[in-house]
This record gives structure tokens, C-alpha cells and sequence, in this order.
């Protein structure tokens, strides 16, 4: 995989004639289906795209007429696993250096919270990132979204956080915004200025809440580098109030908000987050009862990161079953981040997902697929295997979609479409 010319590409040669779709892929177990009245599943499927959209899905006995006369190209699956391209819809995509230093600290006893108070934590990765240029921010982040790419993943949110200052928080958003450009992912870009107290207003932190909220945020939108806005409300980040001040700023200019929330404590962070109608609350490791109700009222989407739960040893788990019982839509993120979630796998998500916080297979599926989708207010669009949305599609080695949830590493996406492209065809195994 070169770096700079990764593993982006057209490799479905198109001879264009007059046929009803571009591409159809037959003999295929489909998943995730959210048309109404139909199984999420449908074993011996087809599905076909024209013009990167979704142009049809059926049974593969109510073809119309042979596949051959149906499409341009053909692909049989031969029983073979498709389902929507991953969405990542929380990560800290971009960011300076890395802390494995850190995980050394924290498997000799020392905790997370401790490495922060000493200086290390997220304020390392701030330091890291104000010192790299913005080519070396953007050189590192496209090799780590070609990791991703060529485990499933079709879009994902990145979120800047790392500058906390003008400037810096600029300079991450565009590096956001130019791998949505330069590559085919789909990006959203989330403006996290309030992730930490930078040391500069350690004595001042309304000072740092004014600054995000009159000066940062109005430019960074009014250049076109924010789709959301996102906050850590912690007792070691921002409380409830400050993130209110950020939010208010966020709804006058329209955009909506989402928040790092209960991650480490119950801090209503939810509940404010519900009371401003977020597209997400995320971690929710100590979420009460209330905060569940509140989420439910306000439709925002719960999204669960066993990334850091796995790497911060943590044990308080998320709420799931009060989550299930409220109706309250549960996605998987990998929160790449170079501190609590070094992330490099999408589907390990999944498996994580089941493995700790109890989920089953199909709702880990979802929860990277369409309830993503909700999470960055894109399920029209994407998350799902729906006629009209984007042909974003992952072909995966294995026969039934749980066995996605099931294999813990490995190279398991064989094709990544977009917008009925391939964009990532795993190598051939070695002949060994
Ligand atoms: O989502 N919780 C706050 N922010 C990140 C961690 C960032 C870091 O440790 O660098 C998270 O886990
Ligand atoms: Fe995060």
C-alpha cells in the first residue's frame, strides 16, 4: 500500500452501455435491510447500484432477467457477506505523535487521570499536534484511515480538539476536511475545542469557554471546516455549564452538537446533551436511568466506544439493557484516539462490542452501520442496503454477518465500494 497513492482507486472497470444498472453483485447474504416488512438479512441476494446509488435489492429468484443483461458488471458472491460500508462516526482521526510511552505508564499502575494531571495525556497529544505542520498531520491521518478503509469503513467524523487554539483547532479541521476531499471517504468534521483546558487559561477558564464560543467557533464555521459541534463534559474537562455555553453558541449558528458524556462519572452531561437535541451522547459508561429517558425523549442516538472501555481497564459497562428498553438507537465508534483508544480496526468494534458490553451480533452491526448513520445525521443517505441511498457497500470474507462480530482481527473486508466504486480490494493471500 503506498502512502501517497494508497489504495484508492477504480478498479470496477465500467464499458458503459445502456443497461439498466452499473454494477450488480448476485448470490450474496445481504445485511443491513431497513426497508419496513422485510428480514434485516436476505440470504441469496443481489444488489446493484447506477450512479454510485443503490439501484436495486431483491431476492435473487425475483431477478427480472439475467444478470448479464441486467448490468454492465456482474459479481457473484457465492454466498458471500455484503453489507453497507462501516460508519465511524467518532474519532480523533488527526493528531501529533502518539502516547505508547503512556501505555507503558499505565501497565506499570499508573491511571489515566494521574498521566494527565503530570502533564501527559491529552495535553501531550496538544503539544504533539501545535508542533507538527499540517502536511505531517495529514500524511499520518491518511495512512491510518487506509487501515480503516481496508476493514470495512466507508465514512467517518473526525473531530479536531488537539490544537485548542484557533490556529491549531484550523489547522485539524482542514486536514479533516482535505481527506474528504482527497480520498473517496465521506468526512464530517466535529469541533472539539472544548476537549481540555489548555495550560495558557489554566486560571482562567471562562476566559477559554469565551474563546471557543465568540472567536473560535463563528470563523471556523464561517470557513466552512464544521458540520458539528462536540464537548468533554468531565469533572477533568468541562462541566455542565461551560458546555452549555458551547452549545448555545453551536444552535445560533445552527450546527447541530454531540457529547463526550458519563465516561468516567454521571455528570448529566446526556441529559444536557438531550435538552439541545444531540445527534449523539458518547461513552456513557455511567449514564443513570434519567439520562437514558432523556436521550430517548430527544432521539439522540447512544454511541458506545469499547475501544477505551478495553484500554482504560475500565469495568463500570454502559447501560445497554436500559438503553434496549427506552428504544434508544446504539452505535460503535472506534474513538481513534493516540490516548485511552489506539484504534486501528472498525470491526474490532464490533466484536468489542459484544464481547463486553454484551451486544448481540446484529445490534453491533447496526450500531456501526445505520444507528452511525443517525449518529452524524446521515441515515438518508447512508448506513443501510435501501434503493436510493449511496452504493457504499463492504463485501466481507465470511458467510453469515455474525461471524463479523465474531473473528478478533484478520483482514476480513475482501471489496470496499463507494459510490459503486471499489475503492479497496484486499491482495490475495499469500500462496503459502
Ligand atoms: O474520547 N474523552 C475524551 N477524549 C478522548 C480521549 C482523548 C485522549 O486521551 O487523547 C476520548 O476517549
Ligand atoms: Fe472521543
Amino acid at each position: 500500500m503506498g502512502l501517497h497513492k494508497p489504495i484508492y482507486g477504480d478498479l470496477i472497470k465500467r464499458d458503459k452501455t445502456m443497461a439498466q444498472h452499473d454494477t450488480l453483485w448476485i448470490n450474496g447474504t445481504l445485511s443491513i435491510i431497513t426497508e419496513k416488512g422485510v428480514p434485516e438479512t436476505l440470504e441469496a441476494g443481489a444488489i446493484a447500484c447506477k450512479d454510485g446509488l443503490i439501484s436495486l435489492v431483491s431476492p435473487m429468484q425475483n431477478l427480472t432477467d439475467s444478470p448479464k443483461k441486467l448490468a454492465d458488471n456482474v459479481v457473484d458472491l457465492h454466498g458471500k457477506c455484503l453489507t453497507p460500508g462501516l460508519i465511524d462516526c467518532h474519532s480523533h482521526l488527526v493528531f501529533g505523535g502518539n502516547r505508547a510511552e503512556e501505555f507503558n505508564l499505565r501497565l506499570q499502575g499508573h491511571s489515566y487521570e494521574q498521566i494527565a494531571k503530570q502533564g501527559g495525556g491529552i495535553m501531550s497529544t496538544v503539544n504533539h499536534t501545535r508542533a507538527a505542520t499540517e502536511q505531517q498531520l495529514e500524511h499520518e491521518a491518511r495512512k491510518r484511515l487506509a487501515l480503516l478503509v481496508s476493514d470495512g469503513v466507508t465514512s467517518i467524523e473526525i473531530k479536531s480538539g488537539y490544537g485548542l487554539t484557533l490556529d491549531d483547532e484550523a489547522k485539524m479541521l482542514r486536514v479533516a476536511r482535505r481527506l474528504g476531499e482527497s480520498t473517496p471517504v465521506t468526512v464530517t468534521t466535529t469541533f472539539l475545542g472544548a476537549h481540555a483546558l489548555p495550560p495558557e487559561y489554566a486560571n482562567n477558564r471562562s476566559g477559554y469557554i469565551d474563546l471557543v464560543c465568540n472567536d473560535m467557533l463563528p470563523k471556523l464555521y464561517e470557513e466552512g471546516l464544521i458540520d458539528a459541534v462536540d464537548a468533554f463534559c468531565e469533572s477533568v474537562a468541562f462541566s455542565t455549564d461551560e458546555v452549555e455555553h458551547v452549545f448555545r453558541a453551536a444552535t445560533k449558528l445552527g450546527l447541530p452538537v454531540k457529547l463526550h458524556a458519563e465516561q468516567l462519572s454521571d455528570s448529566g452531561g446526556a441529559a444536557l446533551a438531550a435538552r439541545y437535541s444531540a445527534l449523539s451522547a458518547d461513552h456513557l459508561e455511567y449514564l443513570s436511568e434519567s439520562g437514558v429517558r432523556a436521550m430517548a425523549a430527544s432521539g439522540s442516538v447512544a454511541v458506545l466506544l469499547p475501544g477505551a472501555f478495553y484500554m482504560l481497564r475500565e469495568t463500570q459497562k454502559p447501560p445497554v439493557q436500559l438503553l434496549r428498553d427506552h428504544h434508544v438507537p446504539i452505535a460503535l465508534a472506534t474513538d481513534i484516539n493516540p490516548g485511552s483508544s489506539p484504534v486501528l480496526s472498525a470491526r474490532l468494534m464490533m466484536v468489542l462490542g459484544c464481547q463486553e458490553f454484551d451486544l448481540t451480533p446484529e445490534e453491533a452491526l447496526r450500531g456501526m452501520t445505520i444507528n452511525a448513520a443517525k449518529a452524524l445525521g446521515k441515515s438518508d443517505s447512508i448506513g443501510s442496503l435501501e434503493i436510493g441511498k449511496a452504493a457504499d457497500l463492504t463485501i466481507w470474507d465470511v458467510q453469515q454477518p455474525s461471524e463479523l462480530a465474531y473473528w478478533l482481527g484478520g483482514n476480513k473486508a475482501e471489496s470496499v465500494i463507494k459510490a459503486g466504486n471499489c475503492i479497496y480490494q484486499r491482495p490475495e493471500n499469500l500462496d503459502l
